[in-house]
């Protein structure tokens, strides 16, 4: 058999994180502002969008060269239409020691509680749920959409029914807007089963004006909250796990803390991400993607997509985030990087 795919700096291609669509019906400030994202903002067309037939055999391919987890994202992934019928294909994929892959997904709850159970029978095995506070007024200026925080509890809750658990929850920390609901969150999610987890906000896109000040170093999240709830330290459950782990000392669950920005973890960097109109990207900073779609779409043979996808993630050498904390802030300039919407979260 082949010997395993690795990239320039030894790491192999574990995680495909695809994004199935660029159209999200939240407004979140650091993600999709509405002075960029408001009305008039174009997005694809759906016949940009790659088929989930198209999906599955690049998926397939990733498979074969190593990938064992799959992540759907968005913008919100349960706005596609049929998704059920992807998560459906994408979990009768097998390795080739023939395991199903770990599937998942990443959305903001808004249309999960009717979804769930229809989501877990399809095959989906788990989903991580965004919410940035316990506080309505502050969820609602994040979200800008006036969506309530008791939604998306009752979404969480209905995934936890379904099988969907643990659910993890994602909160953005961004300094002054909601970093003082760092404690309130971690006692809402206590004892629930559930893993809260604090990422901090990134220079991701160019769209919603990144500046350092705004970040949460995570040792101050957990410094907050240890003051509060005693934690102390869990080893990682992978190699380059996003978030580093931590318990409660008296047995109330654990949370996880995403430092992309104080402390980067590209060095274990095993993800790539496959935006709607399947253009690959090696990073999430990547300023560029390579186009998929027209391999695909020109007729190419699985052998030749397979040897396209060997010497793109063959010649990888991202580590964007670590370059970034070595220099200053802003280390690509204006207009280069890709939105998170778009190439997915
Ligand atoms: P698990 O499978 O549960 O380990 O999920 P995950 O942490 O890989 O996925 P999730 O979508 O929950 O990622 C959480 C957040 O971490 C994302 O929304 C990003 O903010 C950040 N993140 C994930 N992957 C990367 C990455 O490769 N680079 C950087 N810089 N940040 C990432
Ligand atoms: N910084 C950190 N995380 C972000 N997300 C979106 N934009 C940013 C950003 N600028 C994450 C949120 C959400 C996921 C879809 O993407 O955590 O859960
Ligand atoms: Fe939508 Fe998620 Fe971006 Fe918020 S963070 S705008 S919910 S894609
Ligand atoms: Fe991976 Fe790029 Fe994120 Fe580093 S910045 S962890 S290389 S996606």
């Amino acid at each position: 058999t082949a010997p395993p795919l690795v990239d320039t700096l030894q790491r192999p291609l574990r995680d495909l994180r695809i994004s199935v669509t660029d159209r999200c019906n939240f407004r979140c400030v650091y993600c999709m502002p509405k002075e960029i994202f408001g009305r008039d903002f174009v997005f694809m067309p759906h016949d940009q969008l790659l088929t989930f037939e198209e999906i599955t055999t690049l998926a397939r391919i990733a498979m074969a060269h190593g990938v064992r987890k799959i992540r759907l994202t968005g913008g919100e992934p349960l706005l596609r239409r049929g998704i059920e019928d992807l998560i459906g294909m994408l979990a009768a994929l097998r390795t080739p020691e023939g395991e199903p892959p770990d599937l998942a997904m990443t959305t903001n709850g808004s249309v999960l509680a009717q979804k769930a159970e229809a989501l877990k029978a399809a095959g989906l095995d788990r989903v991580t749920v965004s919410l940035d506070s316990m506080d309505d007024a502050v969820f609602q200026a994040m979200n800008d959409v006036e969506y309530p925080v008791a939604k998306v509890l009752h979404a969480i809750d209905a995934a936890q029914a379904a099988g969907l658990g643990p659910v993890k929850i994602n909160m953005v920390v961004k300094r002054g807007l909601n970093d003082h609901s760092i404690v309130d969150m971690a006692r809402h999610f206590r004892g629930t089963g559930n893993i809260l987890r604090f990422i901090e906000y990134m220079d991701v896109g160019h769209s919603n004006g990144w500046k350092m000040d705004q970040v949460v170093p995570s040792a101050e999240v957990i410094d907050r909250i240890n003051k509060v709830f005693p934690l102390e330290p869990l080893e990682e459950n992978y190699r380059g796990e996003t978030a580093r782990r931590w318990r409660y000392a008296d047995g109330a669950g654990e949370i996880g803390a995403i430092s992309s920005v104080t402390q980067a973890f590209c060095r274990g960097c095993t993800r790539a991400r496959l935006s709607a109109d399947g253009k690959l990207f090696t990073c999430l900073f990547a300023t560029a993607g390579t186009d998929l779609r027209a391999l695909l779409r020109g007729g190419a043979t699985d052998a030749e997509l397979a040897d396209a996808l060997g010497a793109l993630w063959g010649a990888r050498s991202d580590r964007y985030s670590e370059l970034r904390s070595a220099s200053t802030p802003g280390l690509r300039r204006r207009g280069e990087k890709i939105e998170m919407s778009y190439i997915g979260g």
